[in-house]
């Protein structure tokens, strides 16, 4: 027989505790799961891990003693149901019915009374006061103090921020639509949206919708981009003509930006180490009806892919932290840890240092992540300058981001973007 929904969602729960990203357990799960119940399963494990830290803070108080290792799949139930006693509008009676059957259809029949017991306690007590900003703010103990020591002005606004669901925003490619015309079809086809701040193709709508609600979105009118992701290809200063080459390129979205934003480029090189990520890049460009040359390649590994033609343009969209994109990926929470930073760091100079090599003279690299710590962003390029002399940081006069001396950094914004680091580095001319 099939699972019920939140027997589901605890499962779901302990995959990403085991180390799965949601983009990877989700999807498998979902099928589990007849159509019209795969958006609630959806919005309880989003709404779950966003919440994790402050939930488990309380169901650890309510526990006498922690549930024995091959019943851990249980305190994950009671979790999606504290997440729905908290966060819901779901009538409580049914919660702790169904969280009760669930128990049983997970075979762990000896455990009703458990749960039972303390579902119902906490539902008549109410939520306790969080014992710690962790609690709070639900992030792990380490990032709190690691966004406190990095934005001691900024990071409960952070933490904050990390908690809102992200709006959808929209990158109009630029062959097909103005960004006033598409506009203008959102608006006959009764969908609510406002033209981004910062990036020129950018459109945030009011509320998300299918893609497949958005006009001509099959035939590539737009693609579902943040405005941050979308300001690095206004920093490489595209022209007619150069070689480019996109790093970090899977799932592909700024190698597309790139082709749509300047279509007379002599060619853009594609590269992903994942041969998993690779096949995402093909689809969107399919669908935009684009070109690129594509590589399944450690980018740094220059001599095994390389043909030996410099570029004009590099863009280094580096493996990071995530911690910028929280708010659209709260299992990076439960993910992370402190001590993936540092070697996060050795990559992502390792990345920079091989790039570099291969930049024509006159030519511009942007450097960017979606992370919020200085350790993966400005501290890298403040190394990279620092070891190397040729190097040229270009100061970003933009109205958008933090200057943080060596590269700009957003941080996500509640009503718009996500948290970004950018950096320009220019090869002089010999
Ligand atoms: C931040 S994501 C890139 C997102 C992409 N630029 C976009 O806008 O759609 C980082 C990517 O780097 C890839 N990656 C990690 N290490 C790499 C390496 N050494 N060489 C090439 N790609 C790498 C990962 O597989 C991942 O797809």
């Amino acid at each position: 027989m099939a699972l019920p929904l939140r027997a589901v969602a605890a499962r779901v729960l302990l995959a990403v505790e085991n180390g799965q990203s949601l983009n990877q357990c989700l999807p498998p799960a979902l099928n589990q799961l007849p159509p019209e119940q795969r958006p609630q399963l959806q919005a309880l494990c989003y709404g779950t891990c966003r919440w994790f830290h402050r939930l488990d803070g309380e169901l650890g108080s309510r526990l006498k003693k922690p549930l024995r290792k091959p019943d851990r799949v249980i305190h994950h139930l009671m979790l999606v149901a504290l997440f729905q006693l908290r966060f819901s509008e779901q009538a409580s009676y049914a919660v702790l019915n169904e969280t009760v059957e669930a128990c049983k259809a997970l075979d762990k029949p000896h455990l009703t009374g458990l749960v039972n017991g303390v579902l119902r306690k906490a539902e008549r007590e109410g939520a306790p006061e969080p014992a710690d900003d962790s609690a709070q703010f639900s992030h792990p103990v380490w990032m709190v103090e690691k966004l406190r020591h990095n934005w001691p002005e900024d990071w409960q606004a952070i933490l904050e921020a990390n908690n809102q669901q992200a709006p959808m925003t929209l990158r109009v490619n630029a062959k097909r639509f103005s960004r006033d015309e598409y506009l203008a079809l959102l608006n006959q086809a009764g969908i609510e949206a406002h033209a981004t701040r910062f990036a020129p193709h950018g459109i945030q709508l009011e509320q998300p919708v299918p893609v497949d609600r958005l006009p001509w979105f099959a035939d590539g009118a737009v693609s579902v981009q943040d405005e941050a992701a979308q300001l690095c290809t206004t920093l490489l200063d595209l022209q007619p003509g150069q070689r480019v080459l996109d790093a970090c390129a899977a799932p592909g979205g700024k190698t597309c930006a790139i082709l749509e934003s300047e279509p007379a480029l002599a060619e853009v090189v594609a590269i992903d180490e994942s041969a998993e990520r690779l096949p995402r890049i093909e689809e969107n460009l399919e669908r935009l009806d684009l070109h690129a040359t594509l590589r399944q390649a450690d980018a740094a590994d220059t001599g095994h892919w390389w043909d030996g033609k410099a570029f004009d343009r590099i863009l280094l969209d580096v493996p990071c932290s995530a911690t910028g994109v929280i708010r659209r990926h709260p299992d990076i929470k439960l993910l992370r840890r402190e001590s993936d930073i540092a070697p996060l760091a050795g990559i992502q100079l390792g990345l920079l240092e091989a790039m570099w090599d291969i930049l024509a003279p006159g030519g511009r690299l942007v450097y960017a992540t979606c992370s919020v710590f200085g350790q993966e962003n400005h501290r890298i390029i403040q190394r990279f300058v620092k070891q190397n002399e040729q190097v040229k940081l270009v100061t970003l006069d933009t109205d958008w981001g933090i200057d943080t001396g060596a590269g700009r950094q957003l941080l996500p914004d509640p009503d718009s973007h996500d948290g970004f680091f950018y950096a320009v580095l220019e090869k002089p001319e010999p």
